[in-house]
Order: structure tokens, then C-alpha cells, then sequence
């Protein structure tokens, strides 16, 4: 049998597009799905003239692969990840190398490793990101762990990469979970700057009654500026469209309920466990939760009292003023997720490089957008920054925008207008902005009830006061 030079089991649609992309590149590919009725139609109707191997047993995909073998999982996370390694490790050898490219939690990957190198098999936990049409066209590749095994697939990773400046958007990112970990991270900002744009959608729509299709052309012209990214595109994209049943905007036909399972969600349990504030995305996981629970809302809808939600009429202002409250918002969730990335890294000895983190995320993944170039220049120009909202650019940045900002926070508020992640942004800007926290009287709350003791401003030493009788 032909040895090709690339594996690829599970070939759901990032699976299938990334075979497709690793093939237009010259890369010939063996493929393997759980179901073999899967890969006969792909070989069939998406891959007919390509240099790809369908093979229907483990047995054969192994075979079918030039040594040391590269393989990657494409796979659902979870247990089926295990299943496959398990099925797998009876045929592999010394030297091999598989790369997991799910959203595998990071957690389960340093297990995975640890659990492989002793029949020394360099597994990798690798972060790909980009969706579907990512995945084909280029990706932004998120590698991690023993780097002999990102040295054998380096040549086929940076080449599928999405490529920015004659740079691929893929480099090897750090050892153990450190690829997935970063991917998780992504994710979480990517939760954070999607609710953004869905709570000033929100207002535009319910408070000001802007139709669909004109809520898309203010967003496009927002995706030529500063807020130029990704997500924006899309939003743009998604507003213009109409529903060929009803002849309404198709968004305004879709049911207004999300789900919250997989890195959201681990990206704040990760912040709560290192101690690092991001409340941006805590509140975008939030979000969803409360969008899940419509039959409460349907009821809550008809009990609880709110003001009417119609806006003052448009002086004209509201729409910049919305622009500036989303900028400054996406710029404190990408700051929080850089932030966690800082602090998982120094915890768990990962060596992240943060210009690098955000370099390759200029291309092909969901959060790109054109404030990342600004975001590397920081962090290159100062890797211990501490938070990116004190970098001089977005320094200036945020002090233009946040009169604005608190504006539309204040009047979502007093239109019951919900924009929790808008007001946990902007709360984030002011606190970490705050010399003087009330935190003195928390402490003396603590002191009263727990004899927890306090610091004083005025001189060394600890205290505790007896606050009653
Ligand atoms: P399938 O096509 O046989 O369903 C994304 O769902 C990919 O993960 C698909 O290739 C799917 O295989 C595979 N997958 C999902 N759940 C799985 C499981 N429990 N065991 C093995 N593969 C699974």
C-alpha cells in the first residue's frame, strides 16, 4: 500500500476540510471514520481527484502511513478521544506522533501525553481554529506538547496554516496542554466579543427598531475600522441575510437560545482556579445560560416589571456611540483572555511567548480581527505587560472611548436593555482602573464577622478590632 504522509481519522466537517486542505497542498492523506459509510461518500463526492486513502479499518489506516506515522485526531472531545488512542496504540511504534485537533479539555491532553510517553508516542493537544471555511482554507494552528513531535509535523502544519505577511498563523506554542490551553482561552474571548456584538445588535434592534438590514450596514461599516474583524464580518454577513420561506431576515427566524459546554465554560473555571478576573467572559457564558432557559423567560416575561425598551430617538449620536462601547469592550476581552494566558503560563511553566499567541491569531481563527497587530506589538515591545489595557496604544484607545461607553451602559440600564457583557467590560475598565477600592470595608466586614484581621493604610502590622460591645 501507497505510504502517505499524513493520517486523519474523523470526518465530521473540519475533519474533512482540513484532509482537503493538507491535499490541495501537495500532502497526500489517509483518512479513517468511526463509520465507513462516511469516508466512502467524502472520497466520492468531495475528493474525487485527490490523493486521499480511504481506509476502513484501524489496521489499514496505520499501514497506509510512511514512519514515522503523523496522525491526527479529529474527533469529537471526550471519551472518544480515549477510544481512539486505545484502538490505536496495539498498532503504533516508538517515534510515532499523534496530534489531537479537537477541543479537548487541556487537563485531559497533559494527561494523554503523560500517559503515551512511556510507550514513547509524542502526543500532541494542537488548538485549530477557523471553522469550516478555516479548516480549508487556513486555519490558525494552536500546537502543544513534547516538541520533537511538533518538529515532525511542522512542514504540514505552517503550510496549511492561514498565512499573514508571509508568516503562517501556526507556531509551536509550549509543552504539555499548553496548544489546548491556549485554544480554550480563544474560545473564551471568542464567547466574550460574540455577546458584545449580539447585546449592541440588541439595541440596535429592540431599543432603537432598526431594521435587520440596516443594523448590517452600520456593522460593515464598523468591520472597515477599528472593530474590523472576523465576528463583525459575519454579523454583518448574517443580518443581511433573508429567509427564503418567510421573506424575513433569517436571523430574526432563529430560535434565541444557546448552549455553554465546552470552553466557555473551561475557560472561566480555569480564571477562578488561577485567581485571574475575566469577567467578560464569565458574563458571555452567563449569557448563554439565561438564553437556555426560555420557558423561564417566556414566564418571567409576563411578571416582571422593566421600563419600555424604546430608545430616545436617534440624535444621530447612538450609533458611534454603540461602536465605542463595543471597541472598548472587545478591547478589555481580548486584554482578560491575555491576561489568563499570562498567568496559566507562569502556573503551569508553559513558556508562552503572548506576541507570538497573538500573531498568529491575525489570520484564520474566529477572534481575528484587526486589533491583534496592535495586540502583538504590545506584548513584543513588553512581555511582562501586565494587562494590555496599559499598553500606551490602547491606553489611548480606551480613554477615547469610555465616556461613550458608560453612556450606552447607562441607557441599556435604564431601558432594561440587558448588555451584561458591555457592563462587566466596562466594570472591569473602572475597577482596575481604581486606586481605592471599597475593599477596606469588606475587610473590616470580614474582621467583624471572622476575626479575619486587616491591614492598615497608615502603618505595618495586622489587626483586629473587637467591633461590638
Ligand atoms: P462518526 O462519523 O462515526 O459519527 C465528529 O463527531 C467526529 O467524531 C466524527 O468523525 C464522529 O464519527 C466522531 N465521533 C463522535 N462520537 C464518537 C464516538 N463516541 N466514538 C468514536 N468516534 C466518534
Amino acid at each position: 500500500m501507497k505510504q502517505n504522509d499524513i493520517g486523519l481519522i474523523g470526518l465530521a466537517v473540519m475533519g474533512q476540510n482540513l484532509v482537503l486542505n493538507m491535499a490541495n497542498h501537495g500532502f497526500s492523506v489517509a483518512v479513517y471514520n468511526r463509520t465507513a459509510e462516511k469516508t466512502r461518500q467524502f472520497l466520492e463526492t468531495k475528493a474525487p481527484s485527490q490523493a486521499i486513502a480511504g481506509t476502513e479499518t484501524i489496521e489499514a489506516f496505520v499501514s497506509a502511513l510512511s514512519r514515522p506515522r503523523r496522525m491526527i485526531l479529529m474527533v469529537k472531545s471526550g471519551q472518544p478521544v480515549d477510544d481512539f488512542i486505545d484502538q490505536l496504540i496495539p498498532h503504533l511504534e516508538k517515534g510515532d506522533v499523534l496530534v489531537d485537533a479537537g477541543n479537548s479539555h487541556f487537563p485531559d491532553t497533559e494527561r494523554r501525553i503523560e500517559a503515551l510517553k512511556g510507550r514513547g508516542i509524542q502526543f500532541l493537544g494542537m488548538g485549530v481554529s477557523g471553522g469550516e471555511e478555516g479548516a480549508l482554507k487556513g486555519p490558525s494552528i494552536m500546537p502543544g506538547g513534547p516538541r520533537e513531535g511538533y518538529t515532525a509535523i511542522e512542514p504540514i502544519v505552517t503550510t496549511i496554516a492561514a498565512q499573514v505577511d508571509g508568516e503562517p498563523c501556526c507556531t509551536y506554542i509550549g509543552p504539555r496542554g499548553a496548544g489546548h490551553y491556549v485554544k480554550m482561552v480563544h474560545n473564551g474571548m471568542e464567547y466574550g466579543i460574540m455577546q458584545m456584538i449580539c447585546e449592541v445588535y440588541d439595541l440596535l434592534r429592540f431599543g432603537l427598531g432598526y431594521p435587520s438590514d440596516r443594523i448590517s450596514e452600520i456593522f460593515q461599516s464598523w468591520d472597515a475600522g477599528p472593530l474590523g474583524g472576523y465576528l463583525m464580518e459575519i454579523s454583518w454577513k448574517i443580518l443581511a441575510r433573508q429567509d427564503d420561506d418567510t421573506g424575513q431576515p433569517l436571523v430574526e427566524q432563529i430560535l434565541d437560545t444557546a448552549q455553554q459546554k465546552g470552553t466557555g465554560k473551561w475557560t472561566s473555571q480555569s480564571a477562578l482556579d488561577l485567581g485571574i478576573p475575566i469577567p467578560s467572559i464569565n458574563a458571555a457564558v452567563v449569557a448563554r445560560m439565561i438564553s437556555a432557559a426560555k420557558d423561564e423567560r417566556v414566564r418571567a416575561a409576563g411578571a416582571l416589571r422593566g421600563p419600555s425598551r424604546a430608545l430616545p430617538d436617534d440624535d444621530g449620536t447612538w450609533v458611534d456611540k454603540l461602536r465605542d462601547a463595543l471597541h472598548g469592550s472587545i478591547i478589555t476581552s481580548y486584554a482578560q483572555g491575555m491576561a489568563l494566558i499570562q498567568a496559566a503560563s507562569a502556573e503551569y511553566a508553559y513558556g508562552l511567548q503572548l506576541d507570538e499567541v497573538a500573531r498568529i491569531w491575525r489570520g484564520g481563527c474566529i477572534v481575528r480581527s484587526v486589533m491583534l497587530e496592535p495586540i502583538r506589538e504590545a506584548y513584543r515591545g513588553d512581555p511582562a505587560l501586565p494587562n494590555l489595557m496599559l499598553n500606551d496604544h490602547f491606553t489611548r484607545q480606551l480613554n477615547g472611548l469610555e465616556s461613550h461607553w458608560r453612556e450606552v451602559v447607562g441607557l441599556a440600564a435604564r431601558h432594561g436593555i440587558p448588555a451584561l457583557v458591555l457592563g462587566a467590560s466596562l466594570g472591569y475598565y473602572d475597577m482596575y482602573r481604581r486606586e481605592r477600592l471599597p475593599a477596606n470595608l469588606l475587610q473590616a466586614q470580614r474582621d467583624f464577622f471572622g476575626a479575619h484581621t486587616y491591614r492598615r493604610i497608615d502603618r505595618d502590622g495586622v489587626f483586629h478590632t473587637q467591633w461590638e460591645g
